[in-house]
């Protein structure tokens, strides 16, 4: 496992992202924004520390960051890639596409690969619907896909 472990976690830094910001409810949101900026991701063991310094109960951080989707207490990949599983993709053949996708990185949606190279999600609809199936890897966006193509893509990428 590669994966950046909370002992790596430069806490002098962590320390003093917290102490720059007030002592207010309202500056949570930001902060926890930076810290994820700074960090690549809210690690569990800092959400005490921001509670005790905004003075507020370390479940109402937790609830902030469970509300909102954009907030991770998990490690990302470099790159998001996102399978589109809608109807436009899925009639074409989305579902081979997001099985073979999980087969090429060798995890599931939610989950980023070891080296934190790459996460998968899945999309109601990536908008690109006359190119179904769909795929966007970064901020790219692939047409038209079929196992040999997707094959090719990560191969291209890395994956
Ligand atoms: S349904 Fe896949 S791009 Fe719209």
């Amino acid at each position: 496992m590669n994966k950046k472990s909370e002992v790596e976690i430069d806490q002098k830094k962590l320390q003093d992202l917290i102490t720059h910001y007030n002592q207010e409810r309202w500056p949570l949101i930001p902060l926890l924004q930076k810290i994820q900026d700074e960090f690549g991701y809210i690690f569990p063991s800092s959400i005490p520390l921001i509670a005790r310094r905004l003075k507020l109960h370390p479940s109402e951080v937790q609830g902030v960051i469970s509300f909102y989707a954009q907030l991770y207490t998990e490690p990302r990949g470099r790159k998001t890639v996102r399978v589109c599983r809608g109807t436009a993709c899925h009639v074409r053949g989305g579902k081979t596409i997001l099985k073979q996708t999980k087969e090429h990185l060798g995890i599931d949606e939610g989950e980023t690969t070891d080296d934190l190279e790459y996460t998968l999600e899945t999309v109601a609809c990536i908008g690109v619907c006359a190119l179904a199936p769909t795929i966007v890897i970064g901020h790219q966006v692939y047409g038209n896909l079929n196992p040999q193509k997707l094959g090719q893509l990560f191969k291209r990428n890395g994956g």
